[in-house]
């Protein structure tokens, strides 16, 4: 027996030893080693990371790192070392034995100059040798303001490299940029120093475990969910992020990026894109998550201004001019709460409303996704009788509670009446019913409702899947800037906007409640009188009520750019029905170009007294790009309404810029092809409606200024050229277009002011000034012009 143990305890030793061997040695350098961050959560979880790893065949040395002197810095980070705490099950002297050996591996040093890093790489490679060690790899932890990122990345990349055979993480924080474009300027300087798979972009919420549950959650329930997850069977998706807490103390953070890219951005988005992408056969790949979120990124509607609302509490503005020595007339435009209603246009969840809404100073701290869905149910019996669990009438929800708020900690609910969800009970286990308990209006015995067995800080999560090289909970590149390229338009176009002022807390009362139709999202109440005032000059409608409603002495409608396509919308239904009621048909030509996009999403969202099933649908002008192309006209209707209303496919008629495998080529006649389908299907050649815009060079349609295609003669669709890229263009002629019912020239923004201040001098130029040849013969002209186009 003896000999036996003998053996049997020097094979376990002689595996442990090469286990030690085979693992090899990893150093951890925490950036910022005296920073909140690291004060607050990293070193907990660097701790955490031991306790878990340190008996699996790994040693470690942790090294603390800052600007910081050493004495001071080694002062500073061992205060942050002794609040570090010990699970719950460990005992007294146990926890007593393993913060003591952590403690004897953290060390602090100054990491200033290039020589400081060489030193660092030296005495790593020092220890390893004299322990005998074999150096597995390095993670670096940047726990520090952006600005340093790249100095930082630099000198670890030239002189803090481990060796042949060996890894190098880096671990990073937000903020990733400020909009796409720095985004992409600093991932292009990383990506100069790091390997993508070298880096790993830190979004805690993904650490967080109700959302790192999302999709093992699908993937688990996969069966039911298959039929549920979808718009015929969702109402809406919440993913909301509040909290009590406010910005005092970090306004020069927050005044430079405010609450959308503070949260909206990453930690929302995320979440957004684990509840809307397709759920990829292994839910464990990193690669297969990325692409299937890459394709949900692709399906986000792009936002406009109307897609949310603002708002900044009130003391906001006096913590930036304290903090940040700003005048005593400063305010700040920067939001700290905002909603914003998001819609995912594929087969999935078209028409379906993701509600992303974050703010500080609010009522509660709490966050979730809670997916709602349709109630088709109709009760005949009352809730008095019966049990109510079961009850199809109640609502049915998801709800992945992320923490905080009435329940305290993470969760999973799954409304009774729904389905009972599978979980892996090692690590999720039911909640005790808390009588008296309501969650979204319903007692929590209504729900089954799971939380963590044991529950974990996000940072611990992220940190042990950094160490395993879990990368699927890491931000890459491409999904950083697909996100950024998502917001972008959103916040330059709030740029300017004067948020909503709110007290802050229990007293906001309804102030901030939103609603949302038609693809626009609006507070629910009136604006109360503003606390601050909104930028001095800007014009108010009442000032212009004494404007001339003629232009080139063609009717005139203006206002601002909302109102105006609401009357023009309003005006093309009109005209449409009319059409239909005398001729059983309409035949609208529509522009391409940004200014008939909102007007596209007004007709396709508001107007379902429209008559499309007799509406034919032709194209003014076309880009030479194949149809499918971003640039091309039609993919801008497509988009922005063909997919949103239901016209039969016979009556769209896109221009054939796309023939024999070639672009426009005069060989292939397509003018001449489009001129005979107009001639065949519209009566005399004369659409009901025509939709213009105006060029800042006076251009219309595709014809162009000093170039004569299109502008006289015969030919009732012409072949052109642009000056601005893509150079040709298929467009309507001028006199095609003249023999129109009718003819609508919209006209928006600020930049046309100067062209429409010279074309309302000039006279019937078309050479020079295309659009001043705009005239029916016996039709209608009627010129749509926002303010800032008509006033400038
Ligand atoms: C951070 C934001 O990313 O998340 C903070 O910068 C916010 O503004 C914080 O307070 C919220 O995180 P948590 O984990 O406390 O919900």
């Amino acid at each position: 027996v003896w000999k036996m143990l003998t053996v049997a305890v020097c094979v376990a030793l002689l595996g442990y030893l090469q286990a030690q061997e085979l693992q090899g040695h990893v150093s951890i350098i925490l950036m910022g080693a005296t920073g909140d961050l690291a004060k607050k959560y990293l070193w907990q979880a660097l701790f955490q990371l031991y306790l878990d790893e340190a008996g699996k065949g790994h040693s470690f040395s942790f090294h603390g790192a800052a600007l910081t002197a050493p004495k001071q810095g080694q002062e500073l980070m061992t205060k942050a070392l002794e609040s570090l705490s010990c699970p719950q099950d460990m005992t007294h002297s146990q926890c007593v034995e393993l913060k003591g050996q952590f403690l004897r591996l953290s060390q602090y040093r100054q990491l200033k100059t290039a020589e400081d890093y060489r030193t660092l790489s030296k005495d790593i490679e020092a220890q390893v040798q004299r322990e005998g060690l074999r150096e597995a790899g390095r993670i670096f932890y940047f726990s520090v303001p952006p600005f340093a990122y790249a100095d930082i990345a630099r000198n670890i990349n030239s002189s803090c490299r481990p060796g042949p055979g060996t890894w190098l993480r880096v671990v990073l924080e937000k903020p990733f940029g400020h909009d796409h474009l720095s985004a992409q300027q600093l991932a292009t300087e990383l990506g100069s120093f790091f390997q993508e798979e070298e880096m790993y972009r830190v979004d805690h919420y993904l650490g967080k475990q109700a959302v790192a549950q999302i999709l093992p959650f699908r993937d688990q329930n996969r069966q039911v969910l298959d039929r549920l997850w979808n718009r015929h069977h969702v109402e809406r998706v919440e993913v909301i992020m509040k909290e009590t807490v406010d910005a005092e103390g970090r306004t020069s953070f927050y005044e430079e990026y405010g609450v959308i890219r503070d949260t909206l951005q990453n930690h929302l988005t995320e979440i957004l894109t684990l509840v809307a992408m397709e759920l990829p056969r292994e839910v464990n790949s990193s690669e297969a998550v990325l692409q299937h979120k890459l394709q949900a990124f692709r399906a986000l509607r792009g936002l406009q201004r109307g897609s949310a609302v603002v708002g900044q509490y009130q003391t906001y503005s006096g913590q930036v001019r304290r903090e940040l020595q700003k005048p005593d007339d400063f305010h700040s435009l920067t939001p700290t709460f905002a909603a914003v209603l998001v819609h995912v246009d594929n087969l999935r969840w078209e028409g379906v409303p993701f509600i992303l809404m974050s703010g500080k100073a609010l009522d509660e701290r709490v966050g979730y996704v809670r997916v709602l869905f349709k109630n088709r149910a109709f009760c005949v019996q009352g809730e008095r009788h019966g049990t109510s669990e079961q009850n199809p009438c109640l609502p049915r929800q998801v709800i992945f509670y992320i923490g905080h708020g009435e329940l305290g900690h993470p969760a999973i609910l799954v409304s009774r009446n729904l389905f009972r969800p599978a979980l892996p009970t090692q690590s999720w286990t039911e909640v005790q019913d808390r009588p008296g308990l309501h969650l979204f209006g319903r007692p929590l015995s209504e729900y089954y409702a799971y939380r963590p067995v044991r529950e974990q800080d996000a940072y611990s999560i992220l940190l042990s899947h950094i160490f395993h090289r879990r990368k699927e909970s890491f931000i890459t590149t491409e999904n950083l800037l697909a996100s950024w390229v998502f917001w972008t338009p959103l916040l330059d176009s709030l740029d300017r906007e004067v948020p909503r002022i709110y007290p802050g807390g229990a007293e906001n009362g309804h102030l901030l409640d939103f609603e949302f139709s038609g693809g626009q999202l609006s507070f629910s109440q009136q604006q109360p009188e503003q606390l601050v005032p909104g930028p001095g000059s800007a014009p108010q409608p009442s000032d212009f009520q004494v404007l001339r409603t003629t232009y080139r002495e063609s009717p005139l409608v203006s206002a601002w750019p909302e109102e105006l396509i609401s009357k023009l919308a309003e005006d093309i239904e009109a005209t449409a029905v009319q059409a239909v009621r005398r001729f059983g048909e309409f035949h609208l030509a529509l522009s391409g170009g940004s200014s008939p996009r909102a007007l596209f999403q007004q007709l396709a969202t508001g107007h379902y007294g429209f008559p499309w099933a007799h509406t034919h649908l032709w194209l003014v002008d076309e880009r030479c790009v194949p149809l499918s192309d971003p640039e091309s006209n039609f993919q801008g209707l497509q988009a922005h309404l063909l997919q949103h209303i239901r016209v039969p496919y016979y009556n769209i008629h896109p221009m054939p810029v796309h023939l024999h495998q070639r672009l426009c080529a005069e060989e292939d006649q397509g003018a001449q092809t489009y001129a005979r389908e107009i001639s065949a299907l519209v009566a005399n050649s004369s659409f009901d409606l025509v939709l213009l815009g105006m060029g800042t060079d006076g251009h219309t349609a595709s014809l162009f200024p000093q170039s004569p295609a299109g502008l006289d003669g015969e030919q009732l669709v012409v072949l052109t050229e642009s000056p601005l890229r893509p150079h040709q263009r298929m467009s309507l002629s001028l006199p095609l277009i003249n023999r129109a019912k009718k003819v609508v020239v919209l006209v928006m923004g600020r930049m046309k002011r100067e062209i429409t201040m010279l074309v309302s001098r000039v006279g019937h130029e078309p050479k020079k000034w295309p659009i001043s040849g705009v005239l029916p013969k016996s039709g209608q002209l009627v010129w749509y012009m926002d303010f800032e186009a008509f006033l400038g």
